[in-house]
């Protein structure tokens, strides 16, 4: 695995001339953030060699390089998820791909259902802390020693970006939720009953990505930033439309790309 990783980041590296110190991942629907992007170069997730490639529609599976903020970016358009029928190291290979980049700062965007009571559709909200009820910890198996065997998990998003984050929600007056963000495997949503259980485990937002990148990121040692866009709130949905759900999440992205584009600017 790790010979493909090498592959991969020298085959991009070769194709790029630019030296990212920043990733992100473009979680479902947040396709505006990619188009405040000034993109050098883009990649097919195909064209790139080992790397695998993307089936959910409305994911385009393209890798940008370009600048945000005025520094040099490089985000995937599109993310594999476990549900998909990935393996564990399939979902987090590009976080190892990043490593051999030189990334030192992982930004990550995902819809995902509000536990929380006092949330509302279109709300965003950033990831203080994470459950992972995934079947599978993408660690499991011989250590790479990227990282340690037994990894530290306290400080799985970064303090310092959460603290920049609140005071630029704060001087720019964008309303910024925060909370525990639980990762299932799906692909269903939740029923009613789970719902209720996931909120008395202790999490605010439910949704099917982003904890497996987290911990392989934080096993190379790369710092963390996590935004949830709230799609649906559980108490909420039987009086919600299919068209105030499109447009708190098209609300919700400016806000997120204002958020994103003003951290990545103060790094
Ligand atoms: N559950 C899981 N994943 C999700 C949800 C949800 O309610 N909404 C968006 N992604």
């Amino acid at each position: 695995m790790l010979e493909d990783v090498i592959q991969s980041s020298e085959w991009l590296k070769a194709r790029i001339n630019s030296h990212p110190s920043i990733a992100i991942i473009l979680g479902s629907g947040l396709g505006s953030l990619a188009k405040e992007i000034e993109v050098k170069v883009q990649f097919d997730y195909w064209d790139i060699p080992h790397f695998p490639i993307s089936t959910v529609e409305g994911h385009a599976g393209r890798l940008l390089v370009g600048t945000l903020g005025g520094k040099d970016i490089i985000a995937m358009q599109g993310r594999f998820h476990y549900y998909e029928g990935y393996s564990m190291q399939q979902v987090t290979y590009p976080i190892r791909v990043f490593r051999e980049l030189g990334i030192k700062t992982l930004f990550v965007s995902n819809a995902a259902g509000g536990t929380n009571p006092d949330f509302h559709i279109g709300d965003i909200m950033m990831i203080t802390d994470h459950i992972n009820m995934l079947p599978e910890n993408p660690l499991r198996g011989k250590n790479v020693d990227y990282g340690p065997r037994f990894l530290d998990m306290s400080h799985a998003y970064s303090p310092a970006l959460m603290a920049k984050a609140r005071q630029i929600a704060h001087d720019e007056g964008i309303a910024l939720r925060e909370g525990v963000y639980l990762a299932t495997q799906g692909p269903t949503y939740e029923t009613p009953a789970e719902y209720h259980m996931f909120r008395l485990l202790g999490a605010d937002a439910v949704g099917m990505s982003t904890v497996p990148e987290i911990i392989v990121a934080r096993h190379c040692g790369i710092e963390c930033f996590g935004i949830s866009v709230i799609t649906n709130v559980v108490q909420q949905s039987a009086q919600v439309s299919h068209q105030k759900v499109e447009a708190a999440a098209q609300a919700a992205q400016t806000r997120l790309t204002q958020l994103f584009k003003q951290l990545i600017q103060h790094l």
